[in-house]
């Protein structure tokens, strides 16, 4: 038995990836490098003992998809983190991530039902929830709302996946609402990599630490919240991939339907906790700057992962501090 794993060399793919062939699974993995390389199939070797059967190419490429199920009739789940995922881009150029991250995903459930595999797990977002009426946000919350075209993808797929799921019963989806994934592998081999100058929080401080960049930029100090700065639900990389191992097995005992999880710790922090975590973690300063608020943002957003604990038997682990430090040895590595 194996799993088709989309977007398999990105930041979640890869970690996934390891956790899945470490747990005993097979993977059969596609990629197109848009914002990956394809050294990170050695580096997922090198932490697992195994290889991902790897095909470079794009999801909405059918024929493709047709071929990879072909030659690995053993897959038996899709994994499907395949997409774009740059909020601030998404605004710029709508119309190719409604294509890279809507019409990909209508591509591959197609090819599914083809070819009769039809068990999805599917990389969904908070971002879904819009700016939310109360925190913690549960699964129950209110979605919609969504402030950029990178949001309103995931969000359509959500409505696409529930539509499917009540059409044919013997669709089973786990969706995965992720909070704000950071850190690295503990090994060091494998973490994220924007391109260029990082947007989000934690690539950037990872940057300002290694000296490339020669402060933060905290984006508001006025919103309504302890220290005025935004808070988030942070989590690590390897705990957010180690969800997807339960999510697997959840489905391989599913009858079917859609079933939707948070993803999250279920604690808050906020811009400058950040800051003062990862100096104490890392002995070092952070230099930063109080810069106005960056349009689209939110001032909290963290979950409540009681349905995930109680539901999928899982739990986040690993604390701020290991999120910190192994941020930091995986880009001074990569320095
Ligand atoms: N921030 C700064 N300076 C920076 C970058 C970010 O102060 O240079 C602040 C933001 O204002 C925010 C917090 O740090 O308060 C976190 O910002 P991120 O950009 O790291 O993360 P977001 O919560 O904005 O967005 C992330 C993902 C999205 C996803 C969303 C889900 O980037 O893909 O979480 O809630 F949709």
């Amino acid at each position: 038995m194996s799993i088709f794993v989309t977007g398999c060399t990105g930041y979640i793919g890869s970690h996934t990836c390891v956790e899945l062939m470490n747990a005993g699974y097979d993977v059969v993995g596609l990629d197109n490098f848009s914002n990956s390389k394809p050294e990170v199939l050695d580096a997922i070797k090198e932490l697992t003992g195994k290889k991902v059967r790897f095909y470079e190419g794009n999801m909405l490429d059918r024929e493709l998809l047709e071929k990879i199920f072909d030659e690995n009739r053993d897959i038996s789940i899709v994994v499907d983190f395949a997409a774009f995922k740059a909020v601030g881009d998404s605004v710029a150029k709508p119309v190719e991530y409604y294509i890279n991250n809507v019409s990909s995903v209508l591509t591959l459930l197609s090819v599914m039902k083809e070819k009769n595999v039809k068990s999805l797990v599917f990389s969904s977002s908070a971002t879904v929830y819009g700016d939310p009426d109360t925190v913690p946000i549960t699964e129950e919350s209110r979605i919609g709302g969504t402030t950029n075209p990178y949001g309103t993808s995931k969000l359509f797929v959500e409505m696409i996946l529930q539509d499917l799921c009540k059409a044919d019963k013997d669709f089973k989806v786990c969706v995965f609402r992720y909070f704000n994934p950071i850190g690295a592998h503990q090994s060091g081999l494998l973490g994220e990599e924007p391109n260029g100058i990082p947007a989000n929080l934690v690539p950037y401080i990872a940057k300002v630490a290694t000296g490339e960049l020669d402060h933060l930029n905290v984006f508001g100090n006025d919103y309504d919240t302890p220290d005025g700065t935004g808070v988030r639900d942070y989590i690590h990389i390897v705990d957010l991939a180690k969800a997807h191992v339960n999510g697997v097995k959840k489905l391989e005992k599913s009858e079917g339907g859609l079933q939707v999880y948070n993803l999250g710790t279920g604690t808050g922090y906020s811009v400058l906790d950040i800051v003062h975590a990862y100096e104490k973690a890392n002995g070092i300063k952070i230099p930063y700057q109080i810069c106005p608020r960056r349009p689209g943002d939110i001032a909290e957003c963290y979950a409540d992962p009681t349905k995930a604990r109680e539901v999928l038997g899982w739990t986040a682990t690993l604390n701020l501090e290991d999120m910190c430090r192994d941020s930091y040895n995986f880009a001074f590595k990569k320095k």
